[in-house]
C-alpha cells in the first residue's frame, strides 16, 4: 500500500529535522483582507448538493483546456476565455463556469493565443527575496485583479514547491527552500489573489521537486521528513491563504501519482489538515478514475489525460455503489465550497474589466526593487550619476529583461522585445522560447546617468566587448540563465560562454559590475575579479528601471536570498540530478504503465533542504540562504526569548535609509545543533533609526514529526539572530517542556 511507504522509519534525516512556522504578523504585516471563510461556504455547498441531479453531479468534476492546440480539441464553449482551463457551470442552480488561467506571475499568454498583454510580476524567487508578506499580498492582488478583468475566476497561482534542487527548471516560479518562508509568503499571495473574489490554487501538491521526468519520477521520502519540509510549506500556506483549490502534482510519491495518492490527498490534506476546498489535477496528471477515491475532486485539462474519467463514468459508478455516490457528493460539495467562499456566483468576472496598467506596473516595479539582491560590492556601488561613460554588455540589456518560460509565461502589451526560440522545429520552436520583457535596463540607466555616454555590446564577441569596457568608466555585464518549466538545467554554470566574457571584461575594467538575470543560483568563477554583483532574477515588467534604481542607489538594495547559492553541484544532496541520464521508457499505455526506474531519493537530505543540508554537512556555499548586502549597515541586538516569543531591536547604523530583514534561527535543541529559520521580519529604517521587533514562534518549528504527530523534547532551545543562515549572533537559551500534539 502506498500509504505505508511514507511512514517508513526515518533514515538519513535523523540528524536534523525541521518544522517551522512563526507568525510574525505584527502591524507591519497586517492582513489587508481576511482570508475567505471556507467553513461558512461549506454549509451552503452542502445544501446545493442536495438539489443536484445525477447528471449535474458530473458537471463540475471535469473540464477541458479551452485552447486550439492542434490535434483533437473538444468543442470550446462560447463563454470560455482562452486560458488553461474551463469547467462548465450549472445554470439551473446559479453555479458559474470556472474559467482558469495561469499563474503566479500574472495572467499568462498561453502560447501566443492571447493577444492582450498582462503585467508580469518578477519571478517567484524574486518576489520571495523581499521576505515581505505585505508585498506578496499586493502582488497577488494585482495579478488577481487582471485575471478578473480578463474574465477569469480561477488563477492557477500559489506555486510553493520547496526548492530541493537549484537545477529545477521551475525554481524561478517557486519561492524558497525553507518551509516557513515559503508558506508565509505563498499564503499572503493567495490572500491577495482571492481578495478579488476569485479562487486561487496552491500548487503542485506535493514533492514536485524537479522537471526531469516530471510525470514519472517517483519520490521516496519518509513521512516524517515530508511533514517537516515540503508538506509544512503547503500546510502553512493553506492556513494563511485559505486557497479555494489545491492543484496536485505530476510526480509520483511512493509509486502513486500525486493526483491519485490516498496518502497525500485524503490522509494528509483532507483528514489531517481538515482542508475544505477541492483538489484539481495538474494538466495531464490523472491516471484513472480511481483517483477520485484517492481524493482527487476535479479532472482538469481532460484532453491531456489518457481518458476523460470524471464524466458519465463517474455517474455510473455512483449509481451502482454508495461509496462512490458519497465521494461524488463530497467532490461537488468541495468545489462549491470554493465557489461560494470566493463569491464567484455573486460577483461574476467578465472580460473587458478595467485595468490600471500604470498602477499595476508600479506594483511589479516595487516587487522587483525589493527582491533584487546585492551579492557583492567592493565599493563601486552605488554608481555615480555623474559617470561619463558606461559600457553595457550582453543580456539584450538594450531592449529588455529575461523571463522564465512555460505555463507561467506572461507577455506585456506589444509582446516581448526579444523572442528567441530554443528549438528549430516541432512544438518547442516558438512555443518554449526565451522572452524578454519590454523594459530596457539601458534606457533606464541612461535616464539616471543623463550625461554619460552609454554604449551597448551584445557580448557575442569577447574582444569587442572587452574593447568597449576598456574605453568606459564602468562596465556592466548582464548575464542570463534562461530556465523553463519542463526542463531542468544540467548544471549551475552560466551558459553560452558568459563566464569567459565576464572574466575578460573584468580584466579590462576594474569597475565591472555583473547583473544576473537567472532563474536561480549560478556559479561565479569570476567572483573575485568583479567589483560588484547584483542578482536581479527575472525582474518582470519593470525590471529595467528597478535594476537601474538599485545600481545608482535610488533604491537601497534589501533583497535576501531565499535559496542557497552552492559553490558547486558536488555540495548538493544529489551531485547528479536524478534522471539526467535516464532513458524514457515506453509510456504508450499512459503514465502509470511506465517503469519505476526514475526515483528521486529525498531521504538523502530528508527535511534538511537547502541551508539545513549545508549546516548538517558543514560545507560553505558560495552565498548562504538569507544573505544580501545593503548600502547601509544594520545591527540586530538585545535578543530575548520568553516561551515562544522572541523580541529584539534592529538599528540602521549607517548613513542611508534602508530595509533589513531580521532573521531568527533555532541553532540548537536539547544539546543538538540545529539550523532552522524560526521567524523573520522586514524592517524599514531611516539612517540612525531603530525598531523593536517581536516574533511569535510556532512550535512546529521546534518540533519533529514522529509517530503521527508533532513532538518537542524537553530541554534547552537556543536561538540566534542571523545576518543569514551562516552568520549568527550570540545564542540565547530558553528551557521548554516536552510537548506532543496532532495537526
Ligand atoms: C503546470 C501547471 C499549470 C497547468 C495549466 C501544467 O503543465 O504544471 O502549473 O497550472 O499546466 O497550464
Amino acid at each position: 500500500m502506498i500509504s505505508q511507504g511514507p511512514r517508513l522509519a526515518k533514515t538519513s534525516s535523523a540528524v536534523a529535522v525541521v518544522a517551522a512556522t512563526a507568525i510574525a504578523f505584527s502591524a507591519a504585516h497586517a492582513k489587508p483582507t481576511p482570508a475567505v471563510d471556507m467553513k461558512a461556504a461549506d454549509a451552503r455547498a452542502a445544501a446545493t448538493v442536495r438539489q443536484m441531479t445525477a447528471e449535474e453531479k458530473v458537471v463540475l468534476t471535469h473540464g477541458i483546456m479551452p485552447l486550439p492546440l492542434g490535434g483533437p480539441t473538444p468543442p470550446i464553449p462560447a463563454d470560455a476565455v482562452a486560458g488553461a482551463g474551463y469547467i462548465s457551470g450549472i445554470e439551473r442552480l446559479g453555479v458559474p463556469a470556472l474559467k482558469e488561467t495561469d499563474a503566479s506571475l500574472g495572467v499568462s499568454y498561453v502560447m501566443g493565443i492571447r493577444k492582450d498583454g498582462a503585467t508580469a510580476l518578477p519571478s517567484g524567487v524574486a518576489q520571495a527575496a523581499a521576505w515581505n508578506p505585505d508585498l506578496m499580498y499586493r502582488g497577488g492582488a494585482m495579478i488577481g485583479s487582471e485575471a478578473r478583468a480578463k474574465g477569469f475566476n480561477v488563477l492557477l497561482a500559489g506555486g510553493v514547491n520547496l526548492m530541493r534542487d537549484p537545477r529545477n527548471g521551475r525554481t524561478f516560479e517557486y519561492l524558497a527552500e525553507d518551509p516557513l518562508l515559503s508558506g508565509m509568503l505563498v499564503g499572503a499571495a493567495i490572500r491577495g489573489v482571492q481578495s478579488n473574489k476569485i479562487i486561487s490554487t496552491i500548487k503542485h501538491f506535493a514533492l514536485n521537486g524537479q522537471e526531469t521526468g516530471r510525470k514519472y519520477v517517483d519520490v521516496k521520502i519518509s513521512e516524517d521528513a515530508a511533514r517537516e519540509s515540503d508538506l509544512l510549506a503547503f500546510q502553512i500556506g493553506i492556513e494563511q491563504g485559505q486557497p479555494g483549490s489545491v492543484m496536485c502534482a505530476y510526480n509520483r510519491v511512493w509509486g502513486e501519482q500525486a493526483c491519485a495518492s490516498d496518502w497525500l490527498l485524503n490522509k494528509v490534506l483532507k483528514q489531517s489538515w481538515g482542508y475544505k476546498g477541492f483538489v484539481m489535477s495538474d494538466w495531464g496528471a490523472v491516471p484513472n478514475i480511481e483517483a477520485a477515491l484517492k481524493g482527487l475532486d476535479q479532472q482538469s485539462g481532460e484532453q491531456l489525460d489518457p481518458g476523460v474519467f470524471f464524466d458519465s463514468k463517474l455517474q455510473n459508478k455512483a449509481a451502482a455503489d454508495p461509496v462512490w455516490q458519497a465521494r461524488l457528493d463530497d467532490m461537488n460539495r468541495r468545489i462549491l465550497t470554493a465557489i461560494y467562499a470566493s463569491e464567484l456566483d455573486k460577483a461574476p468576472a467578465s472580460p473587458g474589466g478595467k485595468i490600471d496598467s500604470a498602477a499595476n506596473a508600479a506594483v511589479a516595479e516595487d516587487v522587483a526593487k525589493q527582491g533584487i539582491v546585492l551579492l557583492k560590492n567592493d565599493g563601486a556601488l552605488p554608481l555615480a550619476k555623474s559617470a561619463k561613460s558606461i559600457a553595457i554588455i550582453g543580456g539584450y540589456a538594450d531592449g529588455g529583461v529575461l523571463s522564465g518560460a512555460g505555463s507561467s509565461q506572461v507577455q506585456g502589451e506589444g509582446g516581448p522585445v526579444v523572442m528567441r526560440p530554443v528549438g528549430g522545429k516541432g512544438v518547442w520552436a516558438g512555443f518554449i522560447a526565451q522572452q524578454y520583457h519590454r523594459s530596457s535596463p539601458m534606457d533606464a540607466i541612461q535616464a539616471l546617468a543623463k550625461d554619460a555616454k552609454v554604449t551597448f555590446r551584445d557580448g557575442r564577441y569577447i574582444a569587442d566587448a572587452v574593447e568597449k569596457a576598456r574605453q568606459s568608466e564602468v562596465a556592466i555585464v548582464f548575464a542570463t540563465q534562461w530556465t523553463t518549466e519542463g526542463l531542468d538545467v544540467p548544471d549551475l554554470s552560466l551558459p553560452d560562454g558568459q563566464d569567459e566574457l565576464i572574466a575578460a571584461v573584468a580584466a579590462a575594467n576594474p569597475k565591472t559590475i555583473v547583473v544576473l538575470e537567472t532563474g536561480g543560483p549560478v556559479k561565479m568563477p569570476w567572483l573575485d575579479k568583479v567589483a560588484g554583483v547584483v542578482e536581479a532574477w527575472y525582474p518582470g515588467a519593470r525590471g529595467g528601471p528597478a535594476i537601474a534604481s538599485v545600481l545608482f542607489g535610488d533604491t537601497n538594495p534589501s533583497g535576501r536570498l531565499p535559496i542557497t547559492f552552492p559553490a558547486s553541484e558536488a555540495q548538493l544532496p544529489r551531485p547528479k540530478l536524478d534522471g539526467s541520464d535516464w532513458v524514457e521508457p515506453d509510456f504508450s499505455g499512459g503514465p502509470s504503465s511506465g517503469s519505476d526506474k526514475l526515483v528521486a531519493d529525498y531521504d538523502i537530505e530528508g527535511s534538511d533542504v537547502g541551508y539545513r543540508w549545508f549546516a548538517r554537512k558543514g560545507t560553505k556555499p558560495l552565498f548562504p540562504f538569507g544573505y544580501g548586502l545593503s548600502y547601509t549597515t544594520f545591527e540586530s541586538a538585545g535578543l530575548k526569548v520568553k516561551g515562544l516569543t522572541a523580541s529584539f531591536t534592529v538599528k540602521n547604523t549607517g548613513q542611508r535609509e534602508g530595509a533589513d530583514v531580521a532573521q531568527l534561527y533555532l541553532v540548537s535543541r536539547a544539546g543538538q545543533a540545529k539550523r532552522r529559520l524560526a521567524g523573520f521580519q522586514r524592517v524599514n529604517l531611516a539612517a540612525g533609526a531603530s525598531q523593536n521587533v517581536s516574533l511569535t514562534i510556532d512550535p512546529r518549528i521546534l518540533a519533529d514529526w514522529k509517530d503521527g504527530g508533532w513532538s518537542m523534547p524537553a530541554g534547552e532551545y537556543s536561538f540566534a539572530l542571523g545576518k543569514d543562515a551562516e552568520m549568527m549572533g550570540p545564542p540565547v537559551k530558553v528551557r521548554l517542556p516536552a510537548k506532543t500534539w496532532k495537526d
